[in-house]
């Protein structure tokens, strides 16, 4: 966002999640913002205009065949003193409207009317946010330019748990802060919309595989490659399902996090997603190869001076996963300590993968419990580029470079390419 922000017009539309709205303007207002409200009829129907009016310090704007309403602050005028437009909550049907670019209200309108940014923040059911009607038409408002904050996870009035709750008003705050100051490029804005409309499924993290009731084998994944990954997707405006093993990361906003412990349990969790249909499947984690034969019913007893435990092998998540009839596109993390180019194009092949990404963990500045990672990326033949060399950056910058590289392989690549030419340039290397 090029200039400053000091006016927002904030749209509040019907949904339970309104009554934060209230206190959200409180926020602005505290953070420096004038706050004008515009609420839909829906939205009286869960606070009254004199409670938004209390807290803006002016009257609600909700009528847009009001004369009088008209005269005071007609909707091309508000339109045009709007630094920014919120609206939040955004409900299911104020998303559809929008993306449709209905103008029989006020806020559609309003919407139409502006040269201003518009921020949308939906509140919803989980199961309404998850459904393909709700999630087409979020990939279409951010194609029409349209800046969405996605929803936190958590429990919701109705009861249920899931992605669909407005984030706390401090947040939103934060977002719109975080969003002037860094200057909301329209860079960033073409990157917010490269995986629109898109699910991918994340495996991250470790698996711990038990032994007998206390003790278990893993290893020392920290997972931060994946959830660094889980909220570039994100950003990126793909819906993002998180299937992680345990580890000490808070789950990026907007993403929807399943925890699991051993490696049958994430091949479970991973077939159900693919049998919901999922667009991309990315396989970080750092599936343990083998699991104790049979699990001690109680805590194995210290007897003998050695101690004999069979394993066999897991199964091959993401090699299982690109067998199913329903096979996502496929992208797979390699960790290596030499031959790293041969090992990484074998496993591509092996596991019948679309890219795969690898490092070399021997280097001790990278890789495993690293804030940084570098990386190289190879594709399928049947892609028209061989590799991606991605120089040591951060876990963040890695994983936001991996998803142009990602954006590319679907297809997207002329959004890449214009946000990171570069990048392209060094993929026709062999
Ligand atoms: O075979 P290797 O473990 O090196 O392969 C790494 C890739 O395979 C990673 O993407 C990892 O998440 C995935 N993997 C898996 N299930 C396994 C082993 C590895 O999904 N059992």
């Amino acid at each position: 966002m090029g200039q400053a922000i000091s006016r927002i017009v904030l749209g509040v539309t019907g949904g339970i999640a309104a009554y934060k709205s209230v206190a959200l303007v409180r926020r602005l207002r505290d953070a420096g913002f004038e706050v004008r409200v515009v609420m839909t009829e829906g939205a009286k129907a869960f606070v009254t205009p004199l409670s938004f009016q209390a807290v803006s310090g002016f009257p609600v704007s909700d009528d847009l065949l009001d004369p009088a309403a008209e005269a005071a602050m007609g909707h091309i005028q508000l339109a045009r003193w709007a630094d920014l437009v919120v609206i939040a909550p955004a409900s299911a049907n104020t998303l559809a409207r929008l993306y449709a670019g209905m103008a029989d209200d006020l806020l559609g309108t309003l919407v139409l009317a502006t040269a201003s940014p518009i921020l949308l923040v939906p509140a919803m059911n989980q199961q309404m946010w998850a459904s393909k009607a709700v999630q087409r038409t979020v990939a279409g408002v951010q194609e029409l330019g349209y800046q969405l904050m996605p929803p936190a996870v958590g429990s919701q009035a109705c009861g249920d748990t899931g992605a669909g709750r407005m984030p706390e008003p401090e947040a939103i705050v934060q977002f719109i802060q975080h969003w002037q100051h860094q200057g909301h490029t329209a860079m960033e804005a073409a990157y917010s919309t490269l995986l629109s409309g898109l699910h991918v499924a994340i495996t991250a993290g470790p698996t711990r595989e038990a032994i007998d009731p206390v003790r278990y084998l893993s290893n020392h994944s920290t997972g931060k490659m994946g959830y660094a990954l889980a909220a570039a997707c994100a950003r990126a405006g793909a819906r993002v399902t998180l299937i992680s093993g345990p580890v000490s990361l808070q789950a990026p906003q907007g993403v929807e996090r399943l925890s699991i412990h051993s490696a049958r349990e994430l091949l479970a969790e991973s077939l159900r997603i693919t049998e919901q249909g999922c667009d991309v499947f990315i396989g970080t984690a750092a599936v343990a190869d083998y699991r104790a034969a049979e699990i001690a019913p109680q805590k194995i007893k210290k007897s003998n001076d050695t101690l004999t435990i069979s394993l066999v092998k897991n199964p091959d998540v993401i090699a299982t996963v690109a067998q199913h009839p329903k096979r996502p596109f496929m992208v797979g993390f390699a960790a290596e300590t030499e031959r790293v180019e041969d090992y990484a194009r074998g496993k591509l092949a092996s596991k019948a993968l679309d890219m795969i990404a690898c490092n070399d963990v021997s280097r001790t500045d990278i890789g495993f419990g690293s804030d940084d990672n570098a990386m190289l990326v190879f594709f399928s033949d049947r892609f028209g580029y061989e590799k991606v060399t991605l120089a040591k950056a951060s876990k963040q910058v890695i994983a936001r470079q991996l998803v142009l590289a990602l954006a590319h392989a679907l297809g997207r690549g002329d959004a890449a390419e214009a946000l990171h030419p570069e990048l392209m340039v060094r993929s026709g290397e062999k």
